[in-house]
């Protein structure tokens, strides 16, 4: 598999716990290295442009009233097979349904509130990862 990028957000939630080193520990436990990473507190039209997709969905002003609620920690990680294996190492969107010891199971409240976001393809990976990062910031790194 090829070596792959994907855009990774500590919710509010998880901030609030005060849960972020401890799930960024298990994403560089999980072989993912930090090419880039910053703490901001979005705004609510700043959550809105990164979950366009969703506009119009039934949860759309639940979902960006929590996602402005409190800061994030917003990480571009890289490992091979990124996409998927990040999503395996984050469990299923509902905490509940999650296998145990994924994230969010460990540490999500419920289907809403569920502790981390992860890019789901490629494309969704190269247009989050834009969003928040510009080219210089998330650039390769020098060997
Ligand atoms: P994400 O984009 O945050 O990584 O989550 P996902 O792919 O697993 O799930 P997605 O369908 O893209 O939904 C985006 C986020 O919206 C919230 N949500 N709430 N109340 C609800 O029924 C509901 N459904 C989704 C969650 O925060 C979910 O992560
Ligand atoms: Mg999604």
């Amino acid at each position: 598999m090829p070596t792959q990028r994907t855009l990774s957000i500590i919710k509010p939630d998880a901030m609030e716990k005060s849960s972020g080193g401890a799930i960024l520990a298990r994403f560089q436990e999980e072989g993912f290295l930090v090419r880039g990473l910053k703490h901001i507190h979005l705004t609510r039209a700043q959550a809105e442009g990164f979950y366009a997709e969703h506009r119009g969905r039934g949860f759309f002003d639940e979902l960006v009233t929590f996602m402005s609620r409190g800061p994030v920690i917003v990480l571009c990680l890289e490992r091979e097979d990124a996409i998927a294996k990040y999503r395996e190492v984050i469990g299923a969107t509902d905490p509940a349904k999650a296998a145990p010891g994924t994230i969010r199971k460990l540490y999500g409240n419920n289907v809403g509130e569920n502790a981390v976001h992860g890019s789901d393809s490629e494309k969704s990976a190269a247009r989050e990862i834009a969003y928040f990062f510009a080219g210089y910031e998330a650039a390769p790194t020098a060997e």
